[in-house]
């Protein structure tokens, strides 16, 4: 079905000449030329417009009280109003209310088609994140975090709890893929707010201008490249949940700017003059000591105490390794399931290795070498060889996944390649066999650049054409320091 607008214009002229244009334009449309007739529709549940472009002052009431009565059960749709005789109080409301833009007649037909195509998409994301909300709330119950561990049952009880809780900021602390991603997920999912959007934000991949433009949106022409409005992250999580992934990576002037929209409840775009009343809960992830963060000055101790009001540590595999073997059998289960393997054998040796090993990555890592084994497998054993567990620098030097690693870090050193002796400056070599995967390789590129800049993450960044922020998250993920 294409997708509708709806219109509500009294002006006959403008209001079939709104409608020729955007049926041109392929789009369902209806119009209307009053209140009642707006109200009609919009009751009736199968027109479910993307976007309504509403007249303000119209023969029996007034727009915004029509946005006003609609806004609390209208998720994915967008209101644009267009209007002759609006002041600045009916604008600031208009805003206020969550309208999309708020126009001037007359409007040049090509800044109204910007406006009404940039709504249109924004109506779309925000619906594509209902549809996932939809099946994710059966997905997510707080028993998708697997384990029977004391610790591991006390934090499901604590996510259980929680998610009954309503609270508007959150602290996960732990290491990296100890689930904190998950444990949001099952917060958000199964708390009141599960309905509306999810939305999320790494805050070390992104360099800071662009983290602030994603995190505030902007107004068109805010800065250089700013093409039309975009409404920020913030704004899209509006009733839902904000999840702000790295947080101890926020840059320190915008770490003040989010303090302020936690307490006032307000947003402003970029180059923005109107405030919009925001209502977001946020959950705040760090793999970092955020309180050492704030000893050494790196994170504010305002913003800090704002977020940490409930404060969750995942623990780390190593402390609930007694789980270690419910969670190697699901996963072996799932990579069974997509790969067409039969994997559903541990041997003894295996289990031990398993066990005995300290797990840096935590359960992403015992996922990863899960799904390595299973794909690598030719029987309906787990095949030890591929488990691979010792770090590089220990003595399993004979294993192909090492050797691979060591030449990576040869050829950059001494531009020797260690598999054929031949010489090739400024190149490292890959194992393309499966026996690594993308984040060893990733590991591996990083280490490499790394040591051939001695350390220098600005200049191993400008390197691989990236930023900083990227390099900085990425040495923490994979440990390279
Ligand atoms: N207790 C658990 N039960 C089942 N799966 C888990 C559990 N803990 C983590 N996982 C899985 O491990 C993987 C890593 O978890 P997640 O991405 O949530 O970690 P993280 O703490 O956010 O890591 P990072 O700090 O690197 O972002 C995910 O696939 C997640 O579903
Ligand atoms: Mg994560």
């Amino acid at each position: 079905m294409a997708d509708t607008l709806l219109i509500i214009e009294d002006e006959q002229l403008l209001g079939s000449e709104l409608q020729r244009h955007y049926r041109k334009q392929g789009y369902e449309v209806i119009w209307v030329e009053n209140c009642a007739d707006a109200r009609h529709q919009l009751s009736k549940r199968s027109i479910d417009p993307l976007l309504v472009l509403s007249d303000l002052n119209l023969p029996d009431g007034n727009g915004l009280n029509l946005l006003e009565e609609h806004a609390g059960h209208m998720s994915g749709c967008e209101w644009v109003f267009l209007t002759g005789y609006g002041d600045v109080s009916d604008s600031v409301r208009a805003l206020r209310l969550g309208a999309f833009d708020f126009l001037t007649k007359p409007c040049p037909l090509r800044k109204l088609d910007m406006t009404v195509h940039s709504a249109m998409r924004s109506a779309l994301a925000q619906r594509r994140l209902l549809a996932g909300s939809q099946d994710a709330s059966q997905r997510y119950t707080p028993d998708t975090l697997l384990g029977m561990s004391p610790i591991t049952e006390q934090t499901r009880h604590m996510l259980r709890k929680l998610s009954q809780i309503p609270f508007s900021t959150l602290i996960l602390t732990g290491e990296t893929g100890t689930g904190k991603g998950l444990a949001t997920r099952i917060l958000h999912y199964n708390g009141s707010r599960s309905k509306e959007p999810l939305v999320e934000l790494n805050c070390a991949a992104l360099p800071k201008e662009l983290l602030e433009s994603e995190l505030f949106g902007h107004e068109a022409g805010a800065f250089t490249g700013a093409k039309g409005r975009h409404r920020g992250l913030i704004e899209q999580a509006h009733r839902g949940t904000l999840f702000l992934d790295e947080i101890g990576e926020m840059p320190p002037d915008l770490q003040v700017k989010l303090l302020k929209v936690l307490e006032d409840h307000k947003v402003r775009r970029l180059g923005g003059e109107q405030e919009t009343n925001i209502d977001l809960q946020v959950i705040a992830a760090t793999n970092r000591n955020l309180q050492d963060e704030v000893r050494k000055g790196n994170f504010r101790a305002d913003l800090y105490h704002r977020l940490c009001v409930f404060e969750l540590r995942m623990p780390t595999l190593a402390e609930r390794i007694a789980d270690l073997r419910e969670l190697t059998v699901t996963f072996m289960t799932e990579f069974n399931r997509k790969s067409g393997k039969h994997v559903t054998q541990v041997s003894e040796r295996g289990w031990e290795l398993l066990e005995s090993y300290p797990w840096p990555g935590n359960v992403r890592e015992l996922r990863n070498v899960l799904e390595r084994c299973v794909m690598l497998s030719s029987s309906n054993l787990l095949p030890e060889e591929w488990l691979q567990l010792q770090t590089t620098s220990t003595a399993e030097a004979e294993q192909p996944r090492t050797l691979a690693v060591r030449a990576v870090n040869e050829h950059v050193t001494s531009g020797i390649t260690a598999a054929t002796g031949s010489r090739v400056a400024n190149a490292i070599t890959l194992p393309l066999d499966g026996s690594m995967g993308l984040d060893d390789m990733n590991s591996a590129i990083i280490s490499a650049m790394l040591a051939r800049y001695q350390g220098n993450v600005m200049e191993v960044a400008r390197g691989l054409k990236t930023t900083r922020e990227k390099i900085r998250y990425r040495i923490g993920k994979f440990r390279l320091r």
